[in-house]
């Protein structure tokens, strides 16, 4: 048995680290615009308390989370969300060589997401969605670098999700999680230098796909306290190999945007790590879990805070159903 058939599963899955090295690229990698968006109608904890037996105090304490947002569609989100990027980027949308779209809730089965996104957008470049669940996003922004070394030059890479669909808000266990949202990247490749990717981490372990999962036709179903147990050790593992791979410690990040499923997996993995929750983007109390979303939406926050700034080290850091995970360390180009 392979470690990444053994119930934890830390497994060989990740890139070697000759291939990291070269393939991060000796140009710069910049994420040069970044959007968010979320629907307009809210679902506090409260709202929950009208149908469920459960208390927005036992929600907050347990989760991180006072309310979520439904409403809108995936497509309809990324489109918001990109447009944004692409404004504060300054780049014409026909500029754009590729749409990656990460989501766990297409708008549909068949086809992909990503190509309604393109033609809203007025585009007919290349476009296709990646499902990694949570972790997508960071999956999309490392298959992005992979397209760079192909010779492209800039490329929107889009998380968005609109969960309501596949969420029984009556179930304890889900219905207080999970909610709606897009953020969207540009990220933009220069000859002259700005921003780099400095190591990237994916990795998956398909042995716990059972652990949450939902069939089609039908809602999410979870094992809560499983996916607590593999998601903090999947964190520490991937964020250590990235570390080691840009030949960084913890103390050198100077700010982590985690996935956002519950402030309790990034606090126990933080307490291992010795990482502090001060360098930490979350969201997740006004947003709920947004899957494929959670990370460009914590992103857009910390920007819009002030807190990365050219230069900075950024970890982003993303787990899901699968299992997936996947981490990226980038320096801070931005503009
Ligand atoms: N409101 C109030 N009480 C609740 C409740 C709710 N929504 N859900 C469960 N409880 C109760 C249970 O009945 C149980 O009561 P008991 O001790 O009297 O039997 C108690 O709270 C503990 O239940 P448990 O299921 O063990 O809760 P938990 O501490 O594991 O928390 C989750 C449940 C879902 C919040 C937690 O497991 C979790 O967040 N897991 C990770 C999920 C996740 O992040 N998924 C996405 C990953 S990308």
């Amino acid at each position: 048995m392979t470690d990444n058939q053994s119930g934890n599963s830390l497994g060989t899955q990740t890139s070697p680290d000759g291939v990291t090295a070269a393939g991060v690229g000796p140009w710069g990698f910049t994420i040069t615009g970044v959007g968010a968006a979320l629907p307009d109608k809210v679902l506090t904890n409260h709202d929950l308390t009208a149908w469920m037996d459960t208390t927005d105090d036992w929600i907050r304490e347990r989760t991180g989370i006072s309310e979520r947002r439904i409403g809108g569609s995936t497509s309809g989100l990324a489109t918001e969300a990109a447009r944004i990027a692409l404004a504060e980027a300054s780049v014409d949308a026909t500029d754009i060589d590729q749409v990656i779209l990460a989501t766990t809730s297409p708008d549909y089965i068949c086809p992909g997401t990503a190509p309604a996104v393109a033609n809203e957008l007025g585009l007919q470049c290349g476009a296709f969605d990646v499902q990694a669940a949570c972790s997508g996003w960071v999956y999309g922004l490392i298959v992005a670098n992979g397209l760079m070394l192909q010779g492209m030059n800039r490329i929107l890479v889009i998380g968005a999700e609109s969960l309501d669909r596949i969420t029984d808000y009556h179930d304890r266990g889900t219905g207080i999680l999970f909610g709606n949202g897009a953020g969207a990247a540009v990220v933009e490749r220069s000859e002259t230098g700005g921003g780099r990717l400095l190591s990237w981490d994916l990795g998956s372990a398909g042995n716990l796909v059972h652990i949450l999962y939902a069939e089609h036709g039908d809602v999410l179903k979870m094992d809560g306290k499983e996916v607590f147990r593999q998601a903090v050790t999947v964190i520490q593992h991937s964020a250590k190999t990235s570390l080691e791979r840009a030949g960084l410690t913890i103390d050198d990040i100077d700010l982590v945007i985690p996935h956002q499923a519950n402030v309790r997996i990034v606090e126990s993995a933080w307490r291992k790590l010795g990482f502090s929750m001060d360098k930490t983007a979350m969201v997740l109390e006004r947003t709920g879990n947004t899957s494929a979303a959670s990370i460009p939406l914590a992103l857009k926050d910390a920007e819009l805070n002030g807190r990365v700034n050219p230069g900075d080290t950024v970890m982003f850091i993303g787990f899901g159903a699968g299992m997936t995970w996947a981490s990226a360390i980038v320096e801070w180009g931005g503009q």
